[in-house]
């Protein structure tokens, strides 16, 4: 077993645990430089812990970003060879920055196979998991360790806000708003859960389409995401998260990736109209990422993403169709997984 590296252990752990943001007397954030090392971190120790990944046996994971940044770092510091199965998510920087910390990265970039992209990212993990024997696969889509590993950010949120009355955060693998909801009803809190989706996402019941806003939704159904949890649903459109991702930083310095400007604008709404509730956002990376794309107003407008006039309020639906183009609401009320979520 290698020793400890202490420079490592203490980036890990500085990365992982996040701060909270009181953003306006009845809105916190949650707010984290990468919020998937905390997943990553808890996956591999547990499974070194019980057996299941030994010293230097090699990892595969699919991811289109954060985890398999947070998975090469905490792979790196345990000296566990790591293989990524990704897609063009991963751009040019990100690649180079798990190179460097000795991950292999494959791109598979099949959108139109079965089940999507993230379809086509699982048959070829499938495919190098049978290459390699006793190979550790963390599963981040259904492994329980994933959303377990946001017990102790619930507790320092209950320690720093008190009562949550809603939390929103963006949904991809279900971790992380599925674990934190679940350990805060677990302390007593009777706390409402927003999910924050894409259109083109199967996960709360939309066909399978194009999503150029990543990190949330996703094109198969994660066994991590458990319906019975949330409350409401919001589908963010990439224009209307890009926008609100460069609001949050020109009106209040936060500058953070796009998928917590899409939990902001669902959060900031619901504060506004609820003002003796407490609203709890979910912020689950930087903007350094995103420094040539979000933050790049010509990237913006050649790409189709600029919308300088979004809607005010979120349309109203109750089935999962009949969408606005950016921005939809829906009482999910703890209804179970739609049948078409179900399959891939
Ligand atoms: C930037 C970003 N935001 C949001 C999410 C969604 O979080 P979760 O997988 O916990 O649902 C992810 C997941 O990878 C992510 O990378």
């Amino acid at each position: 077993m290698n020793q400890p590296t202490t420079a490592f252990d203490s980036m890990v752990e500085a990365m992982a645990m996040p701060r909270v943001v009181r953003l306006r007397p009845n809105l916190y954030a949650v707010v984290f430089s990468l919020m998937k090392i905390l997943p990553a971190k808890h996956i591999i120790e547990q499974a070194r812990s019980n057996g299941l990944l030994g010293p230097g046996t090699p990892v595969l994971e699919t991811s289109s970003g954060t985890f398999a940044l947070g998975l090469a770092m905490v792979c790196r510091r345990w000296g566990h060879p790591l293989t990524i199965v990704g897609d063009p998510a991963i751009d040019p920087a990100l690649r180079t920055r798990l190179e460097l910390l000795g991950t292999r990265v494959e791109i598979v970039d099949d959108f139109d196979a079965p089940g999507g992209i993230q379809g086509a990212r699982l048959a070829r993990l499938e495919e190098l998991r049978r290459e390699q024997p006793g190979v550790f696969v963390p599963g981040q889509y259904d492994n329980p360790g994933n959303p377990g590993s946001y017990l102790p950010v619930a507790e320092l949120v209950a320690g720093a806000v008190g009562r949550v009355d809603r939390l929103v955060g963006p949904v991809g693998s279900g971790g992380s708003s599925g674990g934190l909801s679940s350990a805060l009803r677990l302390f007593g809190m009777d706390t409402d859960l927003v999910g924050v989706d894409t259109p083109g996402s199967v996960i709360f019941g939309l066909d399978n389409g194009p999503r150029p806003l990543r990190g949330l939704g996703s094109s198969i159904h994660p066994g991590n995401v458990v319906h019975e949890s949330y409350d409401e649903v919001h589908w963010v459109s990439a224009a209307a998260a890009f926008g609100t991702t460069r609001r949050l930083f020109s009106d209040l310095g936060m500058f953070v990736g796009p998928t917590s400007g899409a939990a902001y604008l669902a959060a900031d709404w619901y504060a506004r109209r609820n003002p003796e509730e407490t609203t709890v956002a979910v912020f689950p990376d930087d903007g350094y990422r995103y420094q040539d794309t979000v933050y790049c107003e010509r990237w913006l407008r050649e790409r189709g993403h600029w919308a300088p006039d979004l809607p005010r309020e979120p349309l109203l639906v109750h089935e999962p169709r009949n969408l606005h183009p950016h921005w939809t609401r829906m009482e999910w009320n703890r209804r179970p997984a739609p049948e078409r979520a179900l399959t891939p």
